[in-house]
């Protein structure tokens, strides 16, 4: 049935998103998001987003100032407190890889931001400077996950809370988070130190605000569970980082030059993959505010 907006639009451009996988991710084509949405696109395209959870829109021509404006769609801007952003656009960051790098951003597999009270709900990332082959994105559904393991599992883990830490150096070679992002140019002056929440503590088993879909809310950033010491926690976090990175839960990106792609933080998980050592990968990204996660 129509919405009384798609009624009131006939024009609207349609979104025809073209899932990507089984599990998770669909793509976008000839749909210029540069160009202002009506109710009914912008309705149809947040359905896509709900459904699919990581959306690839090809072939746009962003600059950093309606890359911005597009983002600001979906929420408001969660700060992120450890590169300094575009001088430009400071809300708009730079993920560079230059090709001598050593380290690479997102090279792990998490959830932006899990150890902010408030995590990130959407992430948008932009294609500036594209290796030749290789730096694909892959994602994988928790929600699938979740709904993957047996009844006396979910019981097990329905109550559970987990004990996020940012600052867990062991994720960063035995560097600080700062020492990590200070190398390889992505400096910040950390001006806001109130703004640095490094620990949070979450439910394991988390419920999406607004499909109310239940997810392993997992990532590497888990560090025990709370009231659980690291060695009494570490089996069920192995058994549980391994199970959501089961390829049936799975979808991957392939970048092109104009791709942009976002994705919902609140159920799924992703891991940038490094393999273009010795090539330029330049993205653009903006992050959108979250909610306590239930
Ligand atoms: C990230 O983890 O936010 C970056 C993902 C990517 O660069 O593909």
């Amino acid at each position: 049935m129509q919405t009384t907006a798609e009624r009131r639009e006939p024009d609207a451009r349609p979104i025809n998103p073209k899932p990507l996988a089984g599990a998770i991710g669909a793509e976008i084509r000839d749909f210029d998001c540069s160009v202002p949405m009506c109710n009914a696109e912008f309705s149809a395209m947040k359905s896509a987003f709900l459904e699919h959870k990581v959306l690839m829109l090809r072939d746009q021509e962003f600059t950093p100032a309606t890359f911005l404006k597009f983002s600001k769609l979906w929420g408001d801007i969660h700060f992120y407190p450890y590169m300094t952003g575009l001088e430009e656009e400071p809300e708009v960051f730079e993920i560079l890889a230059k090709p001598g790098a050593q380290q690479f951003f997102g090279n792990r597999w998490h959830s932006d931001q899990m150890y902010a009270a408030k995590p990130v709900k959407v992430t948008l990332l932009y294609a500036k400077d594209l290796p030749p082959v290789g730096g694909d994105t892959i994602f994988s559904n928790l929600e699938l996950a979740y709904d993957a393991l047996s009844d006396g599992m979910k019981t097990m883990l329905s109550g559970l809370r987990i004990y996020c830490d940012g600052a867990d150096k062991s994720r960063y070679g035995g560097k600080s988070r700062e020492e990590w992002y200070a190398t390889e140019g992505k400096e910040k002056t950390f001006e806001d130190e109130s703004k640095r929440s490094m620990i949070a503590v979450h439910p394991l088993v988390r419920t999406h605000p607004e499909t109310g879909r239940k997810c392993l809310f997992m990532g590497d950033q888990v560090q025990r569970f709370d009231c659980l010491t690291a060695e009494e926690s570490a089996p069920l976090l192995n058994f549980l980082m391994n199970h959501i990175q089961r390829p049936e839960f799975t979808c991957r990106v392939t970048w092109e030059p104009g791709s942009m792609l976002m994705w919902d933080n609140r159920c799924i998980c992703h891991y940038a993959v490094a393999d273009y050592v010795g090539q330029l990968r330049r993205m653009h990204r903006v992050t959108i505010a979250g909610d306590t996660p239930i």
